[in-house]
Formats: C-alpha cells, structure tokens, sequence
C-alpha cells in the first residue's frame, strides 16, 4: 500500500523512537527487571538538532515501551552522550543510604567568543527506576577547555580498585578519570594517540571486562571507539575496539598500535555501547548500537521516524590465533520469536541456478550453511518486489563476505548507499555459516557464529517476499536451512 506512510516500514524487532530523530543510545542500564534504553533525540524534528535523552524500557530486550523524555537541554547546554549506572551503596548521597540510578552525560554548548563547542559531564540522578530525573546541582562536574571535543563519558565500578572510572572522549584520545563519589573526577591516564584508526574524531567509548574462551584463557580488557570516518572513505564511521589490560588506571594495548579491530564490518553500526549491571548470574556483555553511517544519517528516507538500532547483541571474547576477538550473536530472547517456515538440507546448488522459496514476512531469520566447492560465488537474495532485492554472498575466489545492496529498493538519497562491499571472512573455513536477520530496514549478517558481523541499513518498498540461493562459476552445496519468520 504506497499510501501507508513510514509507519508501516518500522522494523519489527528493532528499537525506534515514536517519532522524530534518534541517534546513540545513551544510558544502557538494567534496574530491577527491566532494561533501560536511553537515546540522543530530537522531539520536535527529523534532523539531528537540541539534543535531548528519549527513553524507553523493556524486559526482553524486544518489546520496548516508550516513556517520556528523560532529560532535556538547560543552562549548562544540550543533552549529549553518556551513561547511567546503579549505585549500589549510595557513593554519591544521592539516595539517603539507599540505591538509585545516576546518569554521567556530556553538556554541549557554545564558547561565547569563537563560538566553538564547549563540552562538559554533568550528572543527574533518579529515584524511581529512571521515570523521573533531577539533575544535580553542582553540575557540570568535569570540564577542560583545552579540548574541543570531550564527551561521552561511560562510567563503570572498578572492583578491584573499589572506585568509579570514567572513560571519555578527548579528540585524537580516551581520557580515564576515577572518582568515590560520581562528582568529584580526578584524571587517571590517557590513551589513543597514535593507536588504532583516527580516521575521525573519537566518540563513544566503552570499557568493560570479558573473559575469553569463557574464562578458559583468563580474562581481558576490551576498550570501545566509534570512529568519525574519513572523508574520502566510502566505508565512512564505524566502531573500533582494543583489546588489553585495565587495572584501574590506565589502559594498555596489548596489540601493536598499528593494529586495527572493527566490530562490524557493514556500514551501518554506529556509537555502540554496552548495559551495565546486568547482574551476576545472568553475566551477558549485551550490545546495542545505532544502525546507520555518518555519511548520510541526516538523509535516509523518513516521513515520521528517523534512525533505528541493531539488534541487542550478546559479545564475547574468543580466542585466535591473533590474540583475542569480539564475537557478537543476537541476544537469545530473539529465538522466542521464532515461526519455522521451512527446513532443507543436502541440496545440491547447480551452477548459474536458482533454489527458490517463498518467504513473506516483515522479519526473517535464515541460518544457512554452504560448502562452496567450486564454486565462485554464492549467496542469499531476499526479494521485496521484482527486481528489487538485498544480498548476502559469498566471494569463494577473494574469499569475502558480501552485501549487496544496489537494487535493495530506495537508495537514490545518496551516492554512497547503492553498493556491494565486501570484508574477509577465514577462507580456511570450508563451511561457510550464515545467520541472517532481515527486518524491514535492515540486515545483519554473522558469519562463521559471529566472528565476523556486518549490518547495512536497506530501504525495500514492502516487506520480505521469497528467499533464492544461488551459486555461480561452479557448483556448491547447501548442507542446512532454516527460515523463520520472527513474529
Ligand atoms: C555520536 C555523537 C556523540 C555525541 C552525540 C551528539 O554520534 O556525535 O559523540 O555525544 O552524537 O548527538
């Protein structure tokens, strides 16, 4: 129905706000069964403008109820980046001996002179489980005007050090601060100068604690940077991570600083971070981030809505041969969803032929698995309407991973978005596994259970219709699929 509106084009499995702009995610805490979802938003616009923190919460993780704005601009400026943590034992005496909830944020504001940004942290607490937030009186309470970008402060609880550590953004670095109390910061460390890809400003970081192989292989430090992008990259902004040591004050690299690790190798996977206090006997590292590139967040199609986030993801560490890496796998409260539309297995690809299904549904899952044999190429194509489709292939020859997008339905509103990209995925691996997840608009693809991941934003006329796989230049296997329908 072309009159319908954008409405009708909202994903059904992924967070976006009732209307207006989105950006981050901000605040990712877990209090008292419920997750807490905080987001850059402007209320009043489809354009990034006055920052203000939307709210929502949810106890899956997939149904999520919006609740009104949480925090909104004042005299210290705009609501930018940041975080909320569960404080436990009343460090801050915000809660009369008792616990609540604190949220660390950038202000944003203008120097009255050059009217270059002045960014400051400043916090807010609540007592009722996020509904209602006074910010604190003192704010803000960490500034340096010697850095014009210095934002997005995620605060966590150092047990061993027993301390709040603050890590922020500072142009070209991440600063560390530590404090007892959630107001009174006193810088710890730098780090980032020269390491990893400065192809933009710094933003967003993360820090938290995995072990690795599940603890078979001790326990590492993961440090989380989305990147700005570099202007002549088409592949634009995404999210590096470092992995290393963290002992309270100072971080330490445990790769060359030339190496460079991406989270997502599709181009739309921004400003991610982390819950905190998931509690102990659940102990998932859960992920959501902002499912778009900075090339043309301002300009995706959008009549009510604009922005959407990935799916919630649960990451974990796994050993190889390079050292440790982040694997990501949708959150498990994804499977509940689950309608099986059909099951194969053993079919024989014919070169240059097409296995066919009918797959109708707003979100779909597909976990395939494929031995490429000779072939040169094979892949998914999830068809919207004839001859328009996105696809998920595999390169046998370069041995990469692909998505294809060009014919995916609307990409005419920037010359970057209509593509086919590519990232390596382990050619030792003569079984190529895929767990495809297509929602309206979007596609995440994880490769090989995780290892590799990549998430594209897709703007179809209608939802999903059938599913073809395909090989090309020889004949491939398809040993396993299963389809489902997430409702
Ligand atoms: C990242 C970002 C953050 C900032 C926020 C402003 O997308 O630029 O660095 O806090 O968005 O909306």
């Amino acid at each position: 129905n072309p009159s319908s509106g954008q409405d009708d084009q909202r994903p059904r499995l992924h967070f976006t706000p009732p209307g207006n702009w989105m950006n981050d995610p901000n605040g990712l805490v877990f209090c008292e069964g419920e997750y807490h979802l905080f987001y850059q938003h402007h209320p009043f616009d489809l354009q990034w403008g006055p920052m203000h923190w939307g709210h929502a919460v949810s106890r899956d993780l997939i149904h999520w109820e919006h609740l009104p704005i949480a925090l909104a601009p004042d005299e210290h400026g705009t609501i930018f980046s940041g975080c909320a943590v569960v404080d436990e034992n009343d460090t801050s005496g915000f809660f009369g001996g008792g616990k609540g909830l604190v949220a660390v944020f950038t202000q944003h504001a203008e120097r009255p002179q050059t009217r270059e940004p002045l960014q400051r942290q400043s916090i807010a607490y609540s007592k009722d489980n996020g509904r209602t937030w006074t910010k604190y009186a003192g704010n803000p309470v960490l500034g340096d005007e010697s850095v014009l970008d210095f934002r997005d402060p995620k605060a966590i609880w150092h047990e061993a050090a027993a301390k709040w550590v603050m890590v922020v953004s500072a142009g070209d670095r991440v600063r560390f601060y530590t404090s007892p109390d959630l107001k009174e910061w006193t810088f710890a460390s730098d780090f980032g100068a020269g390491e990893g890809s400065h192809a933009g400003v710094w933003e967003c970081p993360d820090l938290f604690e995995l072990p690795v192989d599940g603890g078979a292989a001790g326990r590492k430090w993961v440090l989380m940077v989305s990147v700005g992008g570099d202007p002549d990259d088409p592949a634009g902004s995404g999210t590096q991570y470092f992995v290393g040591s963290f002992d309270g004050t100072a971080f330490v690299n445990d790769h060359p600083s030339d190496t460079v690790l991406w989270m997502d190798r599709g181009r739309d996977n921004y400003a991610g971070a982390t819950w905190s206090n998931i509690p102990r006997e659940d102990g998932r590292r859960l992920f959501i981030g902002w499912m778009v590139n900075l090339k043309y967040a301002g300009v995706t199609p959008a009549t009510v809505w604009r922005g959407a986030m990935t799916l919630p993801r649960e990451l974990t560490l796994a050993d190889t041969a390079e050292g440790p890496r982040i694997v990501q796998q949708p959150v498990a409260e994804v499977e509940r969803l689950r309608e099986e539309i059909g099951r194969w297995s053993d079919t024989v690809l014919r070169s240059g032929a097409e296995w066919t299904g009918d797959a109708s549904g707003n979100a779909l899952e597909a976990v395939a698995e494929f031995e490429p044999d000779t072939a040169a190429e094979v892949g998914i194509r999830f068809g919207t309407a004839p001859g328009e489709e996105t696809i998920v292939g595999y390169d046998a020859r370069r041995g990469e991973l692909f998505i294809d997008r060009t014919c995916s339905g609307r990409t005419d509103f920037h010359e970057l978005f209509p593509c086919r990209h590519a990232a390596p995925l382990d050619p030792a691996e003569r079984r190529l596994r895929l767990w495809i997840f297509v929602d309206r608009s979007s596609v995440e693809v994880f490769a090989g259970d995780g290892r590799l991941v990549m998430t594209d934003l897709i703007f179809p006329s209608g939802p999903n219709r059938s599913v073809a796989l395909y090989s090309l230049g020889g004949d491939a296997k398809l040993s396993s699929l299963t389809l489902y329908r997430l409702a």
